[in-house]
């Protein structure tokens, strides 16, 4: 295989993923999310739009200083002042880069900029020599490329790649795009600009129609060989094509797709997981590649197939993706050394005071649930690593729930020192929320709250995600528990400790 089959692995969900409703990430979850894309084998992270926010600028910043090996990318609309800012984010990177784009089609000329075909022509030769005095790898993207016309579009590549743009991206911003239409515009493009062999041409497709990793295929066989994605496909509106669904495809269709990436496929199912639980946004049952049923085999005829040989319903094995075989873990007599195996095993390395935390609470679980499965041993590590060193921890919780008026007692530690309270409210859950806003007194509001089970059973241990909402900046949490209401409490209160991050928490004293 050549090199010029090798694609680059683009991923945008710290930046398209997370500005879309609901999605937005702390400072700590974008850092541990992108410290995880680069570890998987990632090429480019666009870790956000530096100029959006301080926030954003900070988080661009830390990731560019903190990634070992893939190239930190920030983004920049076509202003001076957003290029500035994204130069200055990204420099501390191994390898940084500056994404500048600006709109092409008749549509955004006329009704969002308000300008004419020349007057972006001279904006594309401005920033992108601009972003180009600022680092040697610079991105140029054609926003709604696909509502362009190809001649007006193909002026605009060969100004960006004449200002020294190394990659030119051609977005279906609009998701709007057939598959052959999108390959035929990446190879007129190709065949029409002079040196366009003097760049990466780029995919990057919103999922409108459902054709968003068809369209992003469809692509590269038109000569583009970077592929802009996120992990389960979030992004705005019905999202961007999914990282994982992309990456297995290729690896799956070697026959017909001889193309590479530099993505260790074992981590897709992690990947999707701690997308999914640090912006809440659950996968679909049936959501190909990291669902849950997605290596679920329900029928008989099915079930038969598969236990005769695996290759008679199944195209890729759950392994390649990493997920492993549910097993039943240790029992309650289980040691500390074999739980540490099984940790390692299921891909976490603990340090001493967590592993001791998390082994502490295996037990207790293992006390509970008759059956620890590896799902059980991931929600509980999962919350560990989230807690660190919070400010606030859950003590006691007891509840009296059903017809009579639904009562929590509820002990917090608050930096060491304890507060028990009771409340009463509509619910339990209620009850368990007033009572800590009575101990804790803030003012964020709950923007989100789902609740579901970790495995099957009545026994299964309930994932509660919580999302705290305070002026501009929001926090995502999870809990779990057998006890669905003490997974509530968890929830909430890890909720707390992200948003008021190393504030001092303030503590209503008791008269
Ligand atoms: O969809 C789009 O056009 C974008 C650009 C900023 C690349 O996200
Ligand atoms: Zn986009």
């Amino acid at each position: 295989m050549s090199q010029s089959d090798r694609v680059v692995i683009f991923d945008t969900t710290l930046r398209d993923g997370e500005q879309c409703p609901g999605a937005t990430m702390t400072f700590e979850d974008k850092l541990a999310t992108a410290v995880m894309l680069d570890e998987m084998g990632v090429d480019i992270i666009e870790a956000g739009f530096p100029i959006a926010s301080e926030g954003d600028f900070e988080a661009v910043s830390a990731i560019a200083r903190q990634c070992k090996r893939a190239t930190v990318a920030g983004l920049a609309r076509a202003i001076e002042g957003d290029i500035v800012r994204a130069g200055q984010a990204v420099r501390h990177a191994r390898q940084p880069r500056i994404h500048t784009f600006v709109s092409t089609s008749p549509i955004h000329l006329a009704h969002q900029m308000r300008k004419t075909e020349d007057e972006v022509l001279a904006i594309i030769t401005r920033t992108v020599a601009q972003a180009r005095d600022l680092v040697a790898d610079v991105e140029w993207s054609a926003m709604d490329a696909t509502r362009t016309p190809v001649d007006y579009l193909c002026r605009c590549v060969d100004a960006a790649i004449k200002a020294g743009a190394t990659t030119i991206n051609l977005p279906d911003t609009v998701g709007y795009a057939l598959p052959d239409e999108y390959r035929a515009m990446f190879r007129e493009v190709r065949e029409r600009v002079p040196n366009a062999d003097k760049a990466v041409f780029s995919v990057h497709c919103h999922n409108d129609l459902g054709l968003a990793v068809a369209n992003s295929i469809a692509g590269l066989e038109g000569g583009a060989r970077q592929i802009e994605c996120t992990i389960n496909g979030i992004g705005e509106r019905a999202g961007n094509a999914a990282l994982e669904e992309v990456v297995m495809a290729l690896k799956t269709r070697q026959d017909s797709l001889p193309y590479t990436t530099g993505v260790d496929a074992t981590w897709l199912t992690r990947a999707s997981k701690q997308v999914s639980a640090v912006t809440a946004f659950p996968v679909q049952f049936n959501k190909a590649i990291v669902g849950r049923n997605a290596f679920a085999h329900e029928s008989g005829i099915h079930q038969d197939g598969m236990l005769k040989n695996a290759s008679t319903y199944e195209i890729m094995t759950p392994e390649s993706v990493g997920v492993s075989k549910t097993s039943l873990v240790m029992g309650k007599h289980s040691g500390r050394h074999a739980f540490k195996e099984k940790l390692k095993e299921l891909g976490y390395e603990l340090g001493d005071n967590a592993l001791q935390d998390a082994f502490k609470r295996f037990k207790d679980l293992a006390d509970k649930k008759r059956h620890v499965y590896d799902e059980d041993l991931v929600a509980l590590v999962d919350e560990e690593i989230g807690q660190g060193h919070d400010r606030i921890k859950l003590q006691a919780l007891t509840v009296i729930a059903g017809t009579l008026a639904q009562t929590a007692t509820l002990t917090l530690d608050v930096d060491g020192v304890h507060h028990t309270r009771q409340g009463v409210g509509n619910g339990p859950v209620d009850a368990i929320f007033g009572t800590i806003r009575a101990i804790v007194p803030h003012e964020a509001e709950l923007d989100l709250f789902q609740i579901h089970a970790v495995t099957g059973g009545s026994d299964a241990q309930a994932e509660v995600s919580i999302r705290l909402k305070h002026d501009n900046r929001s926090a995502t949490a999870r809990g779990a528990d057998p006890d669905t209401l003490v997974a509530c409490a968890r929830a909430y209160v890890a909720a707390l400790n992200k948003l008021t991050g190393r504030q001092k928490a303030s503590v209503e004293i008791e008269a």
